[in-house]
């Protein structure tokens, strides 16, 4: 039987994660109004990749016997007031679901279930890609942003983006 914190924080993932899908849709909603359609595929693919996040922990979760309970997915919520402020948002949720992760790391750390560390460390390790790919958006959006031409040739960059599965199967 998994610890009951463990399994209230892994299933309350599933509903943070959904979220997350969430809140890059809307970011890629932003930037489709904007016409920047290649910031909208960059978005709209990192919306696939949170709710691909979801299904590992609702996979994981059931392949332990351990039930699933799905909540309702919140509004997004952040104020997307120009590009720049929507780089920033993503970031700074990132972030947040970095605490997450490791909030439930610790609680499984405390109860010795090495199982759910070892399914944590992916996240762990994908978590500082998607913080380093948002830093370095920010970074290039700052050097590039201002110029028409440097910004159409980021927005063909971010146009590129292909959508792949998670690397970790369940
Ligand atoms: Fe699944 Fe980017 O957190």
């Amino acid at each position: 039987m998994m610890n009951e914190k463990v399994r209230e924080l892994l299933n309350q993932q599933i509903n943070k994660e959904l979220y997350s899908a969430y809140l890059y849709l809307d970011f890629s909603n932003y930037f489709e109004d904007r016409g920047l359609d290649g910031f909208a595929n960059w978005y709209y693919i990192q919306a696939q990749e949170e709710r691909d996040h979801a299904m590992l922990f609702y996979r994981y979760l059931q392949n332990n016997n351990e039930k699933v309970t799905l909540e309702a997915i919140a509004k997004p919520d952040k104020e997307l007031s120009c590009d720049m402020a929507v780089l920033k948002a993503g970031l700074e949720h990132e972030e947040y679901v970095t605490s997450l992760i490791n909030d439930i790391y610790q609680a499984a750390y405390e109860v010795k279930d090495f199982r759910t560390m070892q399914f944590l460390d992916w996240f762990v390790k994908e978590q500082g890609e998607e913080e380093t790919n948002a830093n370095d958006l920010i970074s290039k959006m700052e050097l590039f942003g201002s110029d028409p031409k440097s910004l159409y040739m980021l927005n063909s960059e971010l146009g590129a983006r292909v959508y792949t599965a998670p690397s970790l199967v369940l």
